[in-house]
């Protein structure tokens, strides 16, 4: 449990952290990414055939190192809304049979030149674990199996022989599959009722299950407080022996997914909107339990998580899909990304995975141009944590004044608080207290009382900050200090504050 106390803006405010207060495993796949084929993410991003930075199978390998660098654990792909018809069989084998087609998602020309093998081969050098979608707009459930069967199988059937044909021998052991995207939404081609999405992914997962069983199956959803979570979770999160070879330990569902991209050009209320994740998250949560407690799924069965697959600050109409989303971020929007890292490490209880959209060049803090690769803002945030917001979350104790003005979404005031300072801990394996503070306001620094910090510890300081929330710049440092017998320590205005100590 994260605790927050509103106290008066002229009150000192205090932190408290107990690294025996243990809330959560924190999910290495909370730092997943995410590869569409949509504006330059695939062609121009991971993959640049002839560009003197790509390697001999045309992947950049600037590119390929920020991944390394970033630790990324799991990437999604090949969409998204590109995969609503997406046909895999159009991606493999000879590049010079591969058919080029219209795509439907972004309105391009498909050329097919990267798909499945080279994804997975990418993968590999990355070192991190694919995560496919499943085309539920035009592809059928045959597609699906015969995708599965190409990736993981090790038998002699058509498919599998199919990869070994195309060079590859060793299945590739493609664990993680989610049951389409966004199938929700208007601009979906395919798009269903929640009757007909929950009909189908249910059947699906069964038989998906069969031909693999040690496949982990995603369900689509929409935000989580919605009528369309409530009802898929209700009907697909249940007990069924069938598909599961009378297990009682496993389920056809493993992850529910939920998609949520927050963004204004209002410093505060872009820093605030991922608060509205964390109540998503919380009601999602519920909505979970409380389907296992009237399907009668047994506790034998792992409570299933969500599966955040899409995450980020993202403004379409100031950076439209159809135009590649290139992003410029600022300052404010590497605070909001901030926020939203603190977000999952509060919730880890309920976080299986999370995957920012996107990784490179498409709503994202990784750019690439043909001579390099650029780091927006929303990289040091999504660096500092990946590198060391890992192991275990911690409950924290918060005391200190509160934004008290107009949120996006509006429905946040009332549903949750939103702090000046926000907070969250970890509990790294070596025993480290990693101390997130994302001091949100523009131009106060707030001194503050942090209790839990041993009077003389040897403290790492690292910072995320700038000269301006609507700048295009942030600035990354790391010190050391002292903790001084006080335990007063000043977070500056509009920063991101690491703390690193042995308790
Ligand atoms: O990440 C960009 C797009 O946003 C994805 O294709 C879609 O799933 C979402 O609407």
């Amino acid at each position: 449990m994260t605790s927050f106390t509103r106290i008066p803006d002229e009150e000192r405010p205090t932190i408290s952290v107990d690294p025996q207060q243990i809330i959560a495993t924190i999910e290495d796949n909370t730092y997943g990414g995410f590869t569409e084929h949509m504006g330059r993410c695939i062609y121009g991003g991971i993959y640049d055939p002839g560009n003197p930075l790509s390697d001999e199978n045309g992947f950049r390998k600037d590119v390929i190192e920020a991944m390394k660098e970033l630790k990324v654990p799991v990437v999604r792909y090949p969409g998204g809304n590109f995969v609503a018809t997406y046909h895999w069989l159009d991606g493999v084998g000879p590049r010079e049979k591969r058919p080029k087609r219209q795509e439907l998602a972004w309105v391009n020309v498909e050329s097919n030149q990267f798909g499945t093998d080279e994804f997975l081969q990418w993968c590999e050098l990355v070192g991190t674990e694919p995560f496919f979608a499943l085309n539920f707009g035009t592809g059928t459930l045959d597609e699906a199996l015969g995708w599965v069967e190409y990736c993981n199988s090790s038998a002699d059937t058509y498919y599998a022989n199919l990869r070994r044909q195309n060079g590859r021998e060793k299945p590739y052991n493609v664990k993680y599959w989610a049951l389409g995207n966004e199938m929700w939404g208007p601009w979906q081609v395919g798009q269903m009722t929640k009757e007909a999405y929950a009909e189908r992914a249910y059947q699906w997962a069964k038989a998906l299950k069969l031909l693999d069983p040690s496949l982990k199956l995603i369900l689509c959803g929409k935000e989580g407080p919605t009528s369309w979570d409530s009802y898929v979770i209700k009907e697909c999160i249940r007990f069924d022996l069938h598909g599961l070879g009378g297990s009682t330990t496993a389920s056809l569902i493993d992850m529910h997914s939920i998609h949520i991209y927050t963004a204004s050009g209002d410093h505060l209320k872009n820093v605030t909107a991922p608060r509205s994740a964390e109540r998503a998250i919380q009601i999602t949560a519920g909505l979970i339990d409380l389907a296992r407690i009237e399907n009668k799924v047994p506790t034998t069965v792992p409570r299933q998580k969500i599966c955040f697959d899409e995450w980020n600050v993202w403004d379409p109409a100031r950076a439209p899909g159809e135009e590649g989303a290139e992003e410029a971020y600022t300052l404010s929007d590497a605070l909001a990304v901030a926020v939203w890292l603190n977000v999952f490490v509060r919730q880890a209880e309920y976080i299986g995975m999370a995957n920012i959209a996107q990784s490179v060049n498409v709503i994202s803090p990784l750019m690439t141009t043909a001579e390099g690769v650029h780091k927006q803002p929303p990289w040091w945030p999504l660096l500092l944590f990946s590198r060391y917001m890992r192991g275990k979350a911690l409950s924290v104790g918060v005391k200190c004044g509160e934004y008290q003005g107009a949120t996006h979404p509006e429905w946040i005031r009332g549903a949750i608080e939103t702090p000046w300072l926000d907070v969250s801990a970890a509990l790294g394996d070596d025993g480290v207290v990693s101390l997130a503070v994302v001091n949100i306001t523009e131009d106060k620094a707030i001194e503050t009382e942090l209790r839990g910090i041993p009077a003389g510890a040897k403290v790492e300081v690292h910072r995320v900050s700038g000269n301006g929330v609507l700048e295009r710049h942030a600035e990354v440092s790391t010190s050391e200090i002292t903790w001084p017998e006080s335990h007063a320590y000043e977070f500056p205005a509009a920063s991101l504050t690491l703390l690193r100590y042995k308790p």
